[in-house]
């Protein structure tokens, strides 16, 4: 049949169109379904504190992923610029992901330790402070800005929901654990906890969760 004829019968084209992509998905997402490891938590995967928990909250409040990714690539340059390659098990506690897909800004998933405390304060009180040329917009109000008791307990109990193992304990004492705390406190402490899995530097405590969520998970 000459490629022609298909162009020309937009019923063809269209019902040849969906074979196409629904081929195309299958190849991709079928084998995905038995692959464990994409739902596994890496070995040594950080469990978040309720501190972290609550900074990620403002990073998606803020749409920090409008301009930031959090998935390195496992193309030569970025593992270079950024570190290994980011593997499916290091978001299984991710929801929603923050992979992201623009990238005005660079790759933030191995940024935890690369600066100071400080550092990230100056920056996102204002980012030209400390790079000129930076276009990120300052954020200085959330130096300001507090949580409402209660409302860390709730993002983590929506979290448990889907998975991820808090412990109750940890929940009941989160409005204490961000007491005094201002919103740039938290998603500096998130920042930070972006890195690379340890798996040796994993707690017996943190193997056992590993397992737990493993078992359960979907
Ligand atoms: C309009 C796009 C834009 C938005 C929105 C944005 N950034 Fe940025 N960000 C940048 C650019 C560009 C840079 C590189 C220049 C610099 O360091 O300021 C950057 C750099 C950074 C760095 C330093 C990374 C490194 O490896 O040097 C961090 C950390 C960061 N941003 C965090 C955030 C957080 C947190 C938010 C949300 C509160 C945010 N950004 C929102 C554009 C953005």
């Amino acid at each position: 049949m000459k490629h022609e004829t298909i162009e020309k019968n937009v019923m063809l084209l269209g019902v040849l169109t969906a074979v196409a992509i629904s081929f195309g998905g299958l190849v991709e997402i079928v084998p995905l379904m038995n692959d464990k490891s994409v739902n596994t938590p890496s070995p040594g995967l950080h469990m978040r504190t309720a501190l972290e928990t609550a900074g990620r909250d403002v990073y998606i409040h803020e749409g920090c992923y409008n301009c930031h990714s959090q998935m390195i690539r496992s193309l030569a340059e970025e593992v270079l610029r950024y570190g290994p390659a980011s593997q499916a098990g290091e978001s299984v506690w991710d929801h929603p992901f923050q992979w992201g897909s623009k990238r005005t800004g660079p790759d933030l998933a191995r940024v935890g330790g690369h600066y100071s405390d400080e550092w990230h304060r100056i920056h996102l009180n204002n980012p030209r402070d400390v790079v000129p040329e930076s276009n990120m917009p300052g954020y200085p109000w959330l130096a300001k800005e507090q949580f409402e008791p209660g409302e860390v307990p709730a993002m983590m109990r929506a979290l448990k929901r889907v998975g991820v193992p808090y412990d109750d304990a940890d929940i009941a004492k989160a409005d204490a654990d961000v007491a005094g705390k201002s919103k740039m406190d938290a998603l500096i402490a998130f920042l930070q906890s972006l890195k690379l899995p340890k798996p040796e530097a994993a707690p017996a405590a943190a193997a056992a969760e590993q397992t737990k969520t493993a078992g359960g998970a979907p």
